[in-house]
């Protein structure tokens, strides 16, 4: 029994170092302190990340038109300001990049986001896209802190420049929710659904015990046992 108590010990303790080694990911992650409630945000995220995300990222498990529907924008809006190359609204989210192209000019293809946020979890993206630093000795004079020599450009520079830190910190944690959306649409649906069937579970709770007290008094009391 002593024995299998150390054992047991000795694995939790193992697999709790591990976990947390595998969390931290060479570094300290910032909270992204995503809402996914938020439609703003949601709107704010998709309109980033269409316009400085999609040029090298695909999310190609999502449609133009979903989008759309789950945020709460028009067609006509979403052919307006989040298609540009000539999609169709039942398209999916593809990037116009060809993979050859991409390895000439990053040595790698910019992976689909579509799952980013659930592999990598919302705090990762949000501090990754928040750690470039100027680094010459890289291709394109950056580097990232928690993504070591990644081969992505530090695509949101300028925002960084023209934006005050707090202005900029909320466009990274709008692109972080939007892709946290992204990993899971049915999470609108699902949370929204989940307080409808409790409410109905409550209602049916009050009416089953009045219910129960109605049958029990005929019970107790009924024309076979007199009242005491
Ligand atoms: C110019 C092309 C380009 C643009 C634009 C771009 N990326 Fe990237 N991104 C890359 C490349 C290339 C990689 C692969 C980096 C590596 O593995 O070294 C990458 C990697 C990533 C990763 C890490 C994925 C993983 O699983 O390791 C995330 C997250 C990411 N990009 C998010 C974004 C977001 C959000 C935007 C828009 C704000 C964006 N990228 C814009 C080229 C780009």
């Amino acid at each position: 029994m002593k024995k299998l108590l150390k054992t047991t010990t000795s694995v939790l303790a193992g697999l709790t170092l591990s976990f947390s080694v595998i969390a931290a990911g060479g570094g300290a992650l910032d909270h992204a302190n995503t809402d996914i409630n938020d439609q703003k945000s949601l709107q704010n995220g998709a309109k980033l990340f269409m316009n400085y995300c999609s040029g090298c990222h695909s999310i190609a498990f999502m449609r133009y038109n979903r989008i759309g529907k789950d945020l709460g924008i028009s067609d006509a809006d979403v052919e307006k300001n989040l298609m540009f190359n000539g999609e169709k609204i039942g398209d999916k989210v593809t990037s116009s990049m060809s993979d050859k192209g991409a390895i000439q000019w990053f040595g790698t293809t910019p992976p689909d986001l579509s799952l980013v946020s659930r592999s990598k979890g919302v705090d990762w993206v949000y501090t990754y896209l928040r750690s470039f630093y100027k680094d010459e000795s890289r291709p394109f004079g950056v580097n990232n802190k928690i993504l070591v020599n990644a081969s992505m450009p530090d695509v949101l520079w300028e925002l960084k420049q023209n934006k005050s830190a707090e202005d900029f910190d909320q466009d990274v944690r709008d692109i972080t929710n939007f892709l946290d959306y992204v990993g899971e649409p049915a999470k609108l649906v699902r949370v929204d659904l989940g307080y409808k069937v409790l409410a109905f579970l409550f209602v049916l709770f009050i009416l089953s015990y009045l219910l129960k007290k109605e049958y029990w008094k005929d019970v107790k009391y009924g024309k076979w046992r007199a009242k005491d």
